[in-house]
């Protein structure tokens, strides 16, 4: 017997229609505002849950966007709803068996933790906080039992992981990718487009409503300079007869240890990155030495607000480190650093192709989401966005500084003629 439950949805218009006929088992949908995105998200999940007597989660990245996805599936469905539960977590039961759960990304919790899913949707996925993490370790795991499918939607936000994401996944048969700007919602009124329009740089207009990927503003590593950078496949294992230097950002709490290994030659090269948390001291400074001792590479440490032990732990077991104190003023010139001279090095030997760099995904996403802000004390601040590390972008910028003050030390280094006198080392 057919169960027929009324779903009070508007048809899909021509691009939605277009796009949900060319899915397959995972989506990205990247999309101007006002597409349309949550309305087909909707409209997907309750048929999902509702007609089908599937499981589905949705996920967005703040609790916020929760409410408003609840509110209008129950509004939208309420005659097939049996239950609906707000808390601990929002769910929606429907007669069919089915079930939307509601996760946001922004808690402690592992979001959708033991449960399985036929279909998992996130909406405005490109402001989740650590998003490629949060698909991997948490989204994809939901849908492995019951080979389900996915739909991650949102309007582009520089090129932060949401980007990552498109870019990583474009050769992948199991994705299909779609970029919709604003304009293909035909309910769109030409004035409301023209109100938004009215409002925003040229650039806001191009991320907003024709969903390109645009460089945020305030950013520090530009697209240009990472692709000039980008020559090297790696990692790399040591080689005999090699000098290496590296730099390290030891964790405070909670967040990542992080360490780059460069080569030294004419050109610094990236050979090796590696970062994990959730290790004692103890175990983070034997993991760190034995890294560096591997390399026989002279090291940067950052020491700042961690206790002496914290790298005198490393010293012990590889002589070679020296603790650098990051501040937010200036250099002097031994064991002081101001974080903006390190970051201005870190992007200027970027662009001149002095360090090369093999494609690491989460150093890449770090380095394409860092900041420059503007301080009202005049002055900026250097920094990951709210939410995402920095930690990678750090140890890289000790590491260059290691490099540059071995060869201060007369540990010769080679720059090519052009670049040679442009800095000074330290
Ligand atoms: N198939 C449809 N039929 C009629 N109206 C629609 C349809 N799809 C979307 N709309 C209307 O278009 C507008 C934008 O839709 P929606 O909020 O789903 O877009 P969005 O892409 O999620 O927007 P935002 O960027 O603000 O999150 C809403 O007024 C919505 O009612
Ligand atoms: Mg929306």
């Amino acid at each position: 017997m057919k169960r027929v439950i009324p779903l009070v949805f508007p048809p899909l218009h021509p691009a939605q229609r277009e796009v949900v006929g060319a899915a397959k088992r995972f989506n990205l949908l990247r999309c101007g505002r006002r597409w349309g995105k949550t309305t087909l998200l909707l409209r997907l999940a309750a048929q999902a849950a509702a007609e089908r007597g599937q499981a589905v989660g949705w996920f967005a990245p703040i609790y916020s966007l929760l409410a408003p996805a609840y509110e209008e599936l129950l509004r939208r469905t309420r005659p097939g709803v049996v239950r609906a539960a707000e808390r601990p977590q929002p769910v929606i039961r429907y007669v069919s068996g089915g079930r939307i759960e509601f996760w946001s990304l922004d808690s402690k919790d592992v979001p959708g933790r033991g449960r399985a899913y036929d279909l998992a949707i996130i909406d405005e996925a490109a402001f989740a906080p650590s998003l490629a993490r949060v698909w991997e370790e948490a989204i994809l795991p939901t849908l492995l039992d019951r080979l389900g499918s996915a739909w991650i939607a949102s309007t582009p936000k520089g090129r932060n992981a949401f980007y990552e994401l498109w870019n990583l996944t474009l050769d992948d048969p199991a994705w299909a990718h779609f970029h919709e700007p604003s304009h293909r919602n035909p309910f769109l009124s030409q004035e409301e487009l023209a109100r938004m329009a009215a409002t925003m740089t040229r650039e806001r207009y191009r991320q907003e409503i024709l969903a390109e990927w645009v460089d945020a503003e305030g950013r520090v590593f530009s697209e240009d300079a990472l692709e000039a950078a980008l020559l090297l496949q790696g990692p790399e294992d040591p080689r005999p007869g090699e000098r290496y230097a590296a730099g390290v950002d030891l964790a405070r709490s909670q967040d990542y240890t992080a360490v780059a290994v460069l080569r030294l030659g004419a050109q610094l090269e990236l050979v090796r990155v590696e970062r994990w948390r959730g290790l004692s001291y103890t175990l983070t400074a034997r993991k760190v030495a034995a890294l560096l001792a591997r390399y026989e590479a002279y090291a940067h440490v950052d020491a700042t607000g961690v206790g002496d032990a914290a790298w005198e732990g490393i010293r012990a077991e590889w002589p070679r480190v020296r603790p650098i104190r990051i501040t937010g003023g200036r250099d002097d010139g031994r064991e002081t650093r101001s974080k903006e001279n390190l970051v201005g090095r870190l992007q200027s030997a970027l662009e001149t192709q002095e360090l090369l760099l093999y494609p690491h995904p989460e150093l890449l996403a770090e380095l394409r989401a860092f900041e420059a802000r503007p301080l009202p004390s005049g002055g900026y601040a250097y920094s990951a966005p709210e939410g995402l590390h920095d930690d990678l972008v750090m140890a890289l910028a000790l590491a260059l500084d290691a490099a540059r003050a071995s060869r201060g030390t007369g540990q010769v280094l080679k720059v090519p003629g052009r670049w040679s006198g442009l800095r000074g080392g330290v």
